[in-house]
């Protein structure tokens, strides 16, 4: 049963699902009549172990094993594995969040190109769990890259921040513990922080995703890249309005069709959807 005590405890601000019964409870086997997580069989999220929009296991495992695993760095695969397997990671919800709080692997990957290609250096993230973005954004920064890393939770970072002083970038991670909001205003008080950084990715509590926007656009310079996680919802956004829905994939639904509705009408950045692991919108701050 997920309660309403789910929906507010941060820790559990995202999650990826197959199904949900009425009490809210999560199956393995969906078919909504609207084409809405559509998912037949054993799983689909469990099966494959993380979350995808495409339509079939077989393809997104395909997917993983043909261009992401071969080429997953060794200490982003530690990372993976502790965290789909730590004890402390359990909540005692009916969800196993391990895998669907952190990062996939393609996404993973695919940051890490977009960040090259930009030639990135400085960047904020929102949002760290067990850091499996933070690691693959501080493989992909240059040896005097920084990354401004916040959570409210630091247990869960400390869990991972072995992988990242294995993979020898531990120095380029400025963790800051406490509500994104206050770590972004105390940011800003900083005139030499506006302006200053060249990717923000964002993948915390999706109900302040509107008002993270209005700050980071002062933190991201001009050509800048903010990435908004999360949002196709894994599909919820075109839920209708009486479909079932676990209680916090309804809850957050509302405030991720906000956010898609705010970035659309923003003329200061260019944006594209991409619609890998659960959606994330790129943002090019142009004004
Ligand atoms: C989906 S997880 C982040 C996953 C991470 N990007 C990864 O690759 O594993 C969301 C994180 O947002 C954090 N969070 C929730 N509300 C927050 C808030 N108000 N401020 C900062 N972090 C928050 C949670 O503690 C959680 O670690």
């Amino acid at each position: 049963m997920v309660s309403t005590t789910l929906i507010s405890n941060p820790s559990a601000s995202e999650a990826t699902i197959t199904s949900a019964t009425p009490n809210g409870e999560i199956n393995g086997a969906a078919d909504h009549s609207n084409g809405v997580h559509v998912s037949k069989g054993p799983g689909r999220h469990q099966t494959v172990g993380h979350k995808s929009l495409l339509k079939s296991d077989d393809l997104y495992q395909y997917i993983l094993e043909t261009s992401v695993y071969p080429r997953e760095n060794k200490a982003l695969k530690g990372l993976r594995e502790m965290t789909s397997k730590h004890p402390c990671l359990v909540t005692s919800f009916a969800v196993d969040y391990r895998n669907l709080m952190t990062t996939s692997p393609d996404e993973g990957q695919f940051l890490m190109m977009l960040l090259k290609l930009m030639n990135a250096k400085n960047t904020i993230e929102l949002g760290v769990y067990t850091g499996y973005s933070l690691l693959s954004t501080a493989l992909a920064l240059p040896e005097d890259g920084k990354i401004i890393a916040m959570d409210i939770n630091r247990k869960n970072f400390d869990l991972g921040y072995p992988f990242m002083e294995q993979a020898g970038v531990a120095h380029k991670i400025d963790f800051r513990e406490g509500p994104g909001l206050d770590t972004l205003d105390a940011l800003l008080l900083e005139k030499k922080n506006h302006g200053f950084f060249d990717f923000i990715f964002v993948d915390a509590d999706k109900d302040n995703y509107s008002n993270y926007h209005e700050r980071l656009m002062k933190l991201i310079k001009i050509g800048g890249m903010i990435g908004y996680d999360n949002t196709l919802w894994n599909g919820a956004v075109v839920a209708a309005d009486d479909e079932v829905l676990p209680k916090y994939v309804r809850y957050y639904k509302d405030y991720v069709c906000n956010i898609n509705r705010v970035l659309a009408s923003d003329p200061r950045i260019e944006i594209s959807q991409v619609p890998i692991s659960d959606g994330i919108t790129l943002c090019r701050r142009i004004l």
